[in-house]
């Protein structure tokens, strides 16, 4: 078993491109759910989503995934030198979204990877988040490399040893087609010479690490719902 690596430093996002994850969350979130609203087609609103959101997606750099709960770029190179890193952004609303959820499904999912990367006992199964908005909205992390060929022997081992983990709850499964999330190879990268979960926004994290006063309160609806059948 490798040694539990240090905590990183954080990393400092200048200033300007924390304003511009921030923005484009923000946009994601008020201009999908005025699309879903019944106001008619010709609505200046709807027409300028797609614009909006394509004029700062691509200022922020390449994209790597949008679709899923969230939208995942990478960081121009001025920022973080010879590391690559990416941001995580929350997605829209949806529409059928479960009152436990708040904001949308991306929003709990960013809300876990940041908690997770305070959690020490899971931090050598992750590419940890080094930065992230006190919203939630947006998360950055390292870049991790999936174009390999995956041995998946050790890929199982290192999904259980994580199931193992203490105080940490793997909920999400099926979607991409059976058995839970951790064991796919889609949730992992290559990075600081291991296997590493870069998609753990599945996981719910049962024990508590610090939150700051400033932050947005996250309770994940998972405990919520758990609490809810207690009683
Ligand atoms: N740290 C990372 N390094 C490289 N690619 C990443 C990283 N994080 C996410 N990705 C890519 O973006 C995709 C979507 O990210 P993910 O965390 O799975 O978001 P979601 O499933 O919520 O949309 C991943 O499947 C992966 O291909
Ligand atoms: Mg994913």
């Amino acid at each position: 078993m490798p040694p539990i690596q240090p905590a990183k430093d954080p990393v400092q996002i200048p200033i300007w491109l924390q304003i511009k994850l921030e923005r484009y969350a923000v946009e994601c979130l008020t201009r999908s759910e005025s699309r879903h609203s019944s106001l008619p087609d010709d609505n200046p609103d709807q027409r300028t989503y797609d614009d909006v959101v394509d004029e700062i997606r691509e200022e922020m750099g390449k994209l790597l995934s949008f679709g899923g709960g969230r939208v995942v770029c990478k960081l121009p190179e001025s920022v973080g030198g010879s590391t690559e890193y990416i941001a995580k952004i929350v997605g829209a609303r949806e529409r059928d979204k479960h009152e436990s959820v708040p904001v949308s499904t991306g929003f709990v999912q960013n809300w876990r990877e940041i908690l997770l990367s305070r959690y020490e006992q899971i931090r050598e199964y992750i590419v940890p988040v080094v930065s992230a908005s006190p919203t939630g909205l947006w998360l950055v992390m390292p870049y991790a490399e999936q174009e390999i060929e995956w041995d998946r022997d050790r890929l199982n081992e290192i999904a259980e040893e994580v199931e193992a983990v203490d105080g940490v709850n793997p909920v999400m499964a099926g979607s991409m087609g059976g058995g839970l999330d951790i064991y796919w190879s889609e949730n992992f990268g290559a990075y600081e010479g291991e296997y590493r979960l870069l998609d753990y926004g599945g996981i719910h994290l049962t024990a508590t690490v610090p939150q700051s006063s400033e932050e947005f309160p996250f309770v994940d609806p998972r405990a919520i719902e758990e609490a809810d059948t207690e009683t």
